[in-house]
């Protein structure tokens, strides 16, 4: 199975996390690919996108893993033009995860799953989430290994 992971991560974490999927998958026999965006801003200080330095295309794939990290309790807005910019898309299994600092998922990483959930459902992607990543919680690690485990029971139901 072909697999696309396609990331947007800014400092590297949800990098890190899509990494870890990739070893997986890739054990499992899967094809893997991660594709990885940045953004540009109106300037150093600033966080607000005005272009994406990339916008890897999903088409390809049997199955795809999106993942972004939460930006002000929400989606961060990388991931959400993106999202915006796709072509309607053919139903094919899907899968998201976000990262975010704080230590609990109600401190923006449930709304920004919702999101990317419903960003994904506009362009024809019914999407299941694979969990948040709290990058402060005691917890990060066992958080990580099970989306790690999630995402290898979903793709395994769908070979
Ligand atoms: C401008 C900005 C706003 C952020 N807002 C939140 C937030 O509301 N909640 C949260 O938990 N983390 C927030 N974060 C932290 C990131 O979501 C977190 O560090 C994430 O794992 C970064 O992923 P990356 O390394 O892939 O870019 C924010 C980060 C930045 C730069």
């Amino acid at each position: 199975m072909n697999v696309g992971i396609i990331v947007y991560s800014k400092t590297g974490n949800t990098l890190s996390v899509a990494e870890r999927l990739r070893e997986s998958l890739e054990q499992e026999g899967c094809s893997v690919q991660v594709e990885r965006f940045s953004a540009e801003t109106e300037g150093p200080q600033s966080n607000k996108v005005v272009r994406l330095t990339a916008n890897p295309d999903p088409s390809g794939y049997d199955l795809l893993i999106f993942g972004a990290p939460v930006q002000a309790f929400s989606l961060d807005p990388a991931m959400k033009l993106y999202l915006s910019g796709l072509a309607k898309q053919k139903q094919r299994p899907t899968l998201c995860f976000v990262t975010q600092h704080f230590p609990k998922p109600w401190m923006g990483g449930k709304q920004a799953t919702r999101q990317m959930m419903q960003l994904l459902s506009d362009k024809g992607l019914t999407a299941k989430s694979l969990g948040v990543a709290n990058w402060t919680s005691k917890q990060r690690e066992a958080l990580i290994a099970t989306i790690t485990e999630t995402c290898r029971q979903a793709v395994a139901l769908e070979q």
